[in-house]
């Protein structure tokens, strides 16, 4: 666990930031970081009405990364993790621990019984999928070939209550 982390819900101000992580995260293609920015603008835009919510991780006051979750729609509080993402630089550093724990805890005082996790089966998502493993999560259900022909949709699960 590194010193001086600190948590807090997103403002306007985080938001190139942000796009600095995305940006500099290697998983992600350019049509997922246009995906992840509207999803924060849409955040932005209504922060208790939008659906979404947003953590930021500070070390030293330098944004090294975010988590957004939110309620899925026309369930009985099952909650999605939508993304998560820590800088290259300041990965392995209990950062993305700590997101996750703490939008859990969120998410258990609003009364979340589950929190699911979307991803690919792709190497380049193993260190992704070994993450949510070790944070507790099970493989819940398997899309063969979801995302593209060999490129499979996994959904991750934690029962929260
Ligand atoms: C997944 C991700 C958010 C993890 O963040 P992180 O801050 O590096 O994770 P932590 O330091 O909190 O790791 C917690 C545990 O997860 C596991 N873990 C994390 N990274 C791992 C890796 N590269 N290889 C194996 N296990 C790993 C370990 O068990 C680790 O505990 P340990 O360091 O005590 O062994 C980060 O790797 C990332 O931003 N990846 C790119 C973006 C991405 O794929 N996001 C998910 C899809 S939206």
């Amino acid at each position: 666990m590194t010193h001086n982390l600190r948590l807090r819900p997103m403002t306007p101000a985080d938001k190139p930031a942000i796009m600095q992580v995305l940006k500099g995260t290697p998983e992600f293609t350019p049509a997922e970081v246009t995906i992840a920015e509207e999803v924060i603008d849409t955040y932005l835009g209504d922060p208790k009405g939008s659906g979404y919510y947003v953590l930021v991780a500070e070390i030293d006051s330098s944004l090294a990364g975010y988590i957004c979750y939110g309620p899925v729609p026309m369930t009985q509080d099952t909650w999605d993790i939508y993304w998560i993402a820590v800088l290259p630089e300041s990965q392995r550093l209990g950062i993305g621990k700590s997101l996750l724990s703490s939008a859990e805890e969120r998410i258990r005082k609003a009364r979340g019984r589950m929190a699911l996790i979307e991803t690919s089966s792709t190497k380049q998502y193993e260190k992704a999928r070994q993450f949510y493993r070790s944070q507790g999560y099970e493989l819940a259900s398997i899309i063969d070939d979801f995302y593209s022909p060999g490129d499979d949709g996994l959904i991750f699960k934690k029962l929260l209550l």
